[in-house]
């Protein structure tokens, strides 16, 4: 059975996230045995000096200057920073300067206000807020190459059992990678605060075994499979705005403002984190985003009832 997903640096499951916990522990080493000391003195100070005195007119001893104290006081901490530093540096460059193996899986996750664009490019896939990648094993490396970009404002892409965070700023190109050894499902959301959705930017990482993420793209690379009729669903779909801004590949539906949704229900949630794709949770959301996601960006298409089903009768057979 696969452990509970958990926003928690300390259970990592990639190999930067190994090398961030190593030196979290680090640094926590250093910083709790400065605690201790500090609080030490602090605590025998005011037992040992905090009685009343007897006369309370009299001054205490009164100490001017310490050249040797002072020297100890500047130079050591000094001394521990440089040491903090520099293992940081030698940590961050050991995972940055990583190279990317000519077959590694290439994947650019794109900010939006709020959700995540994901792309594959070698692949032909552009899905959102999901992102699915191959299991990593001794015999079988299989690292994933991330492009973080931007399109409105700064964001940072954070999934912590499996790396650290990068930011994802608008015109620029970063990057960062993830080296899973474990199956299962790894929580992430976006660390930088972004606007009225901030804390609804949420993202989930799949990590597949290697047939089952074959398994996948070959799902996410075909055309969706539309079952039943919904021929009026499909019509009302592609005369409204719904094209301008969403792509349904094989469709006239071409927009790239918001998510693709040629596979949309094969997505867990609405409105990255807002709630369960359901298709009653999917109705409320065409209904009315602003109401399910304050600040959402989708307007709402002021239909009546008919045509809500209609159109998540037709949007539910994108799977
Ligand atoms: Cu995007 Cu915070």
């Amino acid at each position: 059975m696969t452990p509970a997903p958990t926003p928690n640096i300390f259970a990592p499951v990639s190999t930067p996230a190994f090398q961030i916990r190593e030196l979290s522990f680090f640094v926590l080493g250093i910083t709790a045995v400065i605690f201790v000391i500090v609080a030490g003195f602090a605590i025998y100070t005011l037992i040992r000096f905090g009685r009343r005195p007897a006369n309370p007119d009299l001054e205490p001893a009164q100490v001017y200057g310490s050249k040797q104290i002072e020297l100890a006081w500047t130079v050591v901490p000094l001394l521990i920073v440089v040491v903090l530093f520099l293992v940081t540096a030698r940590y961050t460059w050991g995972i940055e300067r990583r190279a990317q193996p000519p077959d590694a899986l290439e994947i650019t996750v794109v900010g939006n206000q709020w959700w995540w664009e994901i792309r594959y490019p070698k692949l032909g896939i552009v899905t959102a807020n999901e992102i699915h990648v191959p299991v990593s094993d001794a015999a079988n490396p299989a690292p994933t190459f991330i492009t973080v970009q931007s399109v409105d404002v700064a964001h940072s892409f954070w999934v912590p059992q499996l790396a650290g965070k990068m930011d994802a700023i608008p015109n620029k190109t970063n990057r960062v990678w993830i080296e899973p050894r474990q199956v299962g499902t790894y929580v992430g959301q976006c660390a930088e605060y972004c606007g009225l959705q901030h804390a609804v930017m949420l993202l989930v990482v799949v990590v597949h075994s290697q047939d089952q993420f074959r398994a996948w793209v070959a799902a996410q690379q075909s055309p969706p499979v539309e079952q039943g009729t919904v021929t009026a669903g499909r019509e009302l779909f592609s005369s409204l705005a719904c094209i301008n801004c969403h792509t349904v590949r094989g469709t006239p539906s071409n927009g790239v403002f918001g998510p693709d949704l040629t596979h949309l229900m094969s997505r867990s949630t609405l409105g990255a984190g807002a709630a369960r794709n359901t298709p009653e949770n999917l109705r409320a959301w065409v209904k009315d985003p602003g109401a399910f996601k304050t600040g959402a960006l989708m307007p709402a298409m002021k239909l009546d009832d008919t045509q809500l089903d209609q159109l998540v009768a037709y949007l539910v057979t994108l799977r």
